[in-house]
């Protein structure tokens, strides 16, 4: 029922998401080790989201019959002399995964392959979602970031994060 040329992109947009989640945690070993402990937790979350997000597309592609293949996942590099280069390279990686997804829908289209669409109508609210928690962040630091004693308690803020599992239907 899934189209092999969206089956190709999709399995690539698991080793996307699996890619993004290695490089949240590569966020989260540099705001661990500048004792930045908030930020290092939301991203620990979002890591734990973006695996939710690659294990979405396994399980709708093994329900539907369609092969899975999995490949080598890249080094995560991350070149940050501040928290807001962090949290830039955070909106940049968001808005590259938008366009994948936006890329999938856009063959699924063509090839009225429906069901796919559906399934990805999700995806794309997250990525909106996605894009506007990252431009959150860069603008409160940008805000409240110079000053030592706001840091502290944006950082606190942010440590209330909690995980909650998506809820998609994949049938
Ligand atoms: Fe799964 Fe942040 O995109």
């Amino acid at each position: 029922m899934i189209k092999k040329e969206v089956t190709k992109l999709l399995n690539e947009q698991i080793n996307k998401e699996l890619f993004s989640a290695y490089l949240y945690l590569e966020f989260v070993n540099y705001l661990t080790e500048k004792g930045l402990m908030g930020y290092a937790h939301w991203y620990r979350v979002q890591a734990q989201e973006e695996r939710d997000h690659a294990m979405l597309i396994y399980d709708f592609l093994h329900y539907h019959g369609a092969k899975v293949e999995l490949d080598a996942i890249d080094k995560p590099v991350l070149k940050a002399d501040s928290v807001m280069d962090v949290l830039k390279e955070g909106l940049k990686h968001e808005q590259f995964v938008t366009a994948s997804i936006n890329n999938i829908y856009d063959l699924a289209k063509q090839n009225k392959d429906f069901l796919t669409q559906r399934f990805l109508d999700w995806f794309i609210n997250e990525q909106g979602e996605e894009e506007a928690n990252a431009n959150e962040l860069i603008l409160k630091n940008e805000m409240f970031g110079g000053d030592a004693r706001s840091l502290y308690l944006l950082d606190q803020e942010l440590m209330a994060r909690t995980y909650a599992p998506p809820s998609v239907q994949i049938g």
